[in-house]
């Protein structure tokens, strides 16, 4: 299948609550959360850290464009991406928001080398972000990739240990 991508950027209003980085434990979040930021370190882009919400908004969606076959940036029956994650987060603090998608990319690697790199994604992979959630979902006729990623001020990120 010919690999697709999507891609969305919203902008959101300032506002002022400190909200918690979580480490994750999973193998496959740290493998993508590693690949993403090789590419943003071949870009010159700063590391971007880990967020448990982000990543949950990242896992729904991308759940469902498994479950239902299709390759979509908001279903019509989600709530627009600055809700959900604003919910998700507990926070009204991001500044930016975004949202690659994709599907049929032969590895996380190839997926990510895209995102860095085709003219539709790479502004928004290179982006001024801080922080970012990943799924995978190999089901269906994927595999199927979503990327989520928001931008908080006065924080530092986090890195993760890496393979080399
Ligand atoms: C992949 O998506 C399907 C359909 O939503 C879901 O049943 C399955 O649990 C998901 N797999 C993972 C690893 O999240
Ligand atoms: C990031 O922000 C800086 C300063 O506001 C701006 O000059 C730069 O173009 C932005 N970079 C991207 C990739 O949006």
């Amino acid at each position: 299948m010919r690999a697709s991508t999507l891609a969305i950027t919203l902008l959101a209003t300032v506002a002022a609550l400190a909200p918690s980085i979580a480490a994750d434990d999973s193998i496959e979040v740290k493998q993508l959360l590693c690949a993403i930021n090789k590419y943003r370190k071949q870009n010159n882009r700063p590391f971007l850290a880990f967020y448990s919400g982000l990543n949950g908004v990242a896992q729904t969606h991308n759940n469902l464009m498994a479950a239902r076959n299709q390759l979509k940036w908001q279903f019509d029956d989600e709530a627009p991406l600055y809700d959900r994650i604003k919910d998700a987060t507990k926070t009204d603090a991001w500044r930016a928001t975004a949202q690659l998608v994709a599907r049929g990319y032969a590895s996380d690697d190839d997926f990510v080398k895209t995102m860095a790199s085709d003219a539709g994604t790479k502004d928004i992979f290179n982006g001024n972000f801080t922080h970012v959630g990943v799924a995978r979902n190999s089901t269906g006729q994927g595999p199927w990739w979503t990327q989520t990623l928001g931008y908080l001020a006065d924080t530092q990120p986090t890195t993760v240990e890496c393979p080399q």
